[in-house]
């Protein structure tokens, strides 16, 4: 048996963040980024400690919890990491066996298999914890028909509703790890999840010039579910990945990739909207071409928004970054269109880590 066959992932499932305001937080991603009311679980459906909000763009599910009251668990991880992301969940054909799969290879348990049931059917759930204190769910949902999960209502408002903004689904989730750390979650990914290293960036590709860090990206079989994994290297600046340790108080999700088929009508969107971007000099679009050779996008929309291209052996993608989302430094999203090109955009690294240095600058942490 290779070792990608043990844990079959269908994608991810949902994307479950532990916020202060759940509330806000849900309208913010819904007026922002074009996000759907989907359900809603919460004192007025049984449970008593927290509220959750799901809320759905096509294939993307973001889920807002916060609690109800300050003892509990999602307030001592709000309290210590900030708003950020707790949950990456992935759809399973079969939760318990992932849970059987993973942690018989070393993964700690988070979840045993629970089996939730409702009127729409039954989902049965699993977990195990990953960097820092940020878990993985296994969501195996093929007899299930209702909104989201069971303990959730459908959330319906009769007021505006915002469109979508064309985002699809998850691309790749990115984790920031401690010193020296990276290889030990690589080789998790490969032993206890049968993901494999599909990429590496060292502190040669990402210049120690600026914020440097150490990467290499992670991939399940099907290459549906890809997780980067970063740890700070020594350069001349402090690395953006310690900013963000320091900030999220330990290791966690540092980026969100989502992706969108017109990349350009998206971020125009989303700027509309109040999302903010990193700007990249006009310089970069001097020379790109010379790099990238031809592209269907005309450039001057490209460069009016910032965003980013870079190309492979197999097409181009074009990518941007927001600013951090949250007050602290620590959580951002990457728009990101592919054009064939199934890498990460190394070529964009030195102007896009100039653009970090930058606002790292700004916030008094180089
Ligand atoms: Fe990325």
């Amino acid at each position: 048996m290779s070792t990608t066959d043990f844990l079959p992932l269908l994608g991810t499932d949902y994307v479950e963040f532990y916020v202060g305001n759940a509330k806000q937080a849900a309208h913010f991603y819904k007026t922002a980024f074009g996000f759907q009311n989907l359900a809603y679980a919460g004192p007025e459906t049984g449970v008593k400690d927290k509220a959750s909000y799901a809320i759905r763009q096509n294939k993307l599910t973001f889920v807002f919890t916060t609690p109800l009251r300050s003892d509990n668990p999602v307030a001592d991880h709000i309290y210590k990491h900030g708003d950020g992301v707790k949950v990456l969940a992935l759809m399973v054909q079969d939760a318990t066996d992932a849970w059987h799969q993973t942690t018989q290879r070393g993964a700690v348990s988070y979840l045993e298999p629970q089996t939730l049931t409702d009127e729409h059917g039954t989902v049965v759930m699993s977990g195990i914890h990953t960097y820092g204190e940020t878990v993985h769910l296994f969501i195996e949902r093929k007899n299930y028909s209702g909104a989201f999960l069971p303990g959730f209502k459908p959330w319906v408002t009769p007021y505006y509703n915002p469109p979508s903004t064309g985002l699809q689904y998850v691309d790749h989730c990115v984790g920031n790890v401690g010193w020296n750390q990276m290889n030990k979650w690589v080789d998790f990914y490969e032993n206890v999840m049968g993901f494999r290293n599909i990429l590496s960036f060292d502190d040669n590709d990402i210049s120690t010039e600026y914020s440097a860090l150490m990467s290499k990206v992670m991939s399940n079989g099907n290459g549906f579910v890809k997780f980067p994994i970063n740890e700070p290297a020594e350069g001349k600046k402090k690395s953006q990945v310690e900013e963000y340790l320091d900030f999220y108080n330990g290791e966690g999700v540092q980026h969100v990739a989502l992706a969108t088929h017109n990349i350009i009508e998206t971020v125009t969107d989303l700027r509309s909207r109040g999302v903010e971007f990193l700007k990249i000099p006009g310089s970069y679009y001097e020379e790109v071409l010379d790099r990238v050779g031809e592209i269907d996008e005309d450039l001057a929309p490209l460069r009016e928004l910032g965003i980013l291209i870079d190309r492979d052996e197999e097409g181009y993608l074009l990518q941007i970054f927001t600013k951090p989302v949250e007050d602290r430094p620590t959580l951002f999203f990457e728009i990101i269109q592919r054009k064939g090109a199934k890498s990460f955009g190394k070529g964009n690294f030195k102007a896009l880590f100039e653009a970090i240095e930058r606002e790292q600058g700004l916030r008094g942490n180089l």
